[in-house]
């Protein structure tokens, strides 16, 4: 049906699944569709030529906004905790209160650098921030059939926003749950704001945001986007969902990781740099 789901890097544990909802949701019209997507390693690609691309907190800890002693201190955590977050050896129960820690660590970290707010476009602009191949038409599409995309991220939001305003695609229908930093009259930071937004506690973050959903409510079909198991609680907020379609992007650690993906969901990408799949179906739902 969506020519796409053939490509080289899609697999599914149910392609009978994946068909009737998408015939589900297109009977029910995109009128009814909301998106949520993470942002890191989902929107953004995660390698270019053989290299790493930088998440929204390796832009900033990479910057010159930072002092070379921090940077050490920054990739140390980096270093230690990056492994334990896709170790599919261990579990999420396990692995949250490490990851409390790399994010709590991290953040003071970054608050004792005096990071200036009016620096943070020019870092963002020279950094080797990439959104995936199909973006365009990935945030454009959404835009022109008023498809309301949430973009959910345990990243920063100062820096997520930056990197899709000047890629021009902040369209008037995104909006954006993260970590925002707080700047005191001058302009430093001195905090992060709200709750700590982590991998593994978006189904909290989401309950926290009930307004949005709310307003939301004549959406019950969701397409969600992710590449962390822990994305998987971004639609936890959505009011009588009626349909979700879930799509992962797997791309790193892949063979120990994929059986756990294709559990969780119907679509898995494989090392896939682009936005071709997720683009294929908003193209069907529209
Ligand atoms: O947008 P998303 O929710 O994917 O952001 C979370 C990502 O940020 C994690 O996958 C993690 O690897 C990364 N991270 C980081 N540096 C930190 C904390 C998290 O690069 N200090
Ligand atoms: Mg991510």
């Amino acid at each position: 049906m969506i020519r796409e789901l053939s490509n080289p890097s899609v697999c599914m544990r149910d392609p009978q699944k994946v068909q009737e909802i998408l015939e589900s949701m297109v009977k029910a019209g995109s009128n009814t569709v909301q998106v949520i997507s993470d942002f890191d390693m989902t929107l953004t690609r995660f390698a270019y030529n053989g290299k790493r691309c930088p998440t929204c907190h390796n832009i900033l800890d990479n910057s010159d906004l930072i002092s070379s002693e921090c940077k050490e201190k920054l990739k140390e955590l980096l270093n230690t905790y990056y492994p334990i977050e896709i170790d599919s050896s261990r579990s999420i129960e396990e692995k949250l209160p490490l990851m409390v820690e790399w994010w709590t660590k991290a953040h003071e970290l970054l608050v004792q650098q005096e990071i200036r707010k009016d620096l943070l476009a020019g870092v963002v602009r020279t950094s080797d921030a990439m959104l995936r191949e199909g973006y365009e038409v990935f945030f454009n599409r959404l835009r022109d059939h008023s498809i309301p995309l949430l973009i959910f991220s345990a990243g920063i939001g100062d820096i997520l926003e930056e990197v899709i305003r000047q890629a021009e695609v902040f369209h008037s229908n995104v909006k954006v749950f993260s970590n925002y930093m707080d700047f005191d009259e001058s302009g430093v930071l001195k905090a992060f704001k709200g709750e700590l937004i982590h991998i593994y506690n978006k189904r909290e973050g989401a309950l926290l945001n009930t307004g949005h959903f709310q307003e939301l409510r004549t959406r019950p079909n969701v397409l969600l986007l992710g590449d962390s198991l822990g994305d998987l609680t971004m639609a936890d907020g959505v009011q009588d969902m009626e349909n979700i379609l879930k799509i992962g992007f797997l791309n790193d650690k892949v063979e120990e990781r994929k059986p756990s993906y294709l559990d969780s969901y119907d679509i898995v990408l494989v090392k896939d740099e682009t936005l071709e799949v997720p683009n294929a179906v908003l193209r069907y739902l529209t």
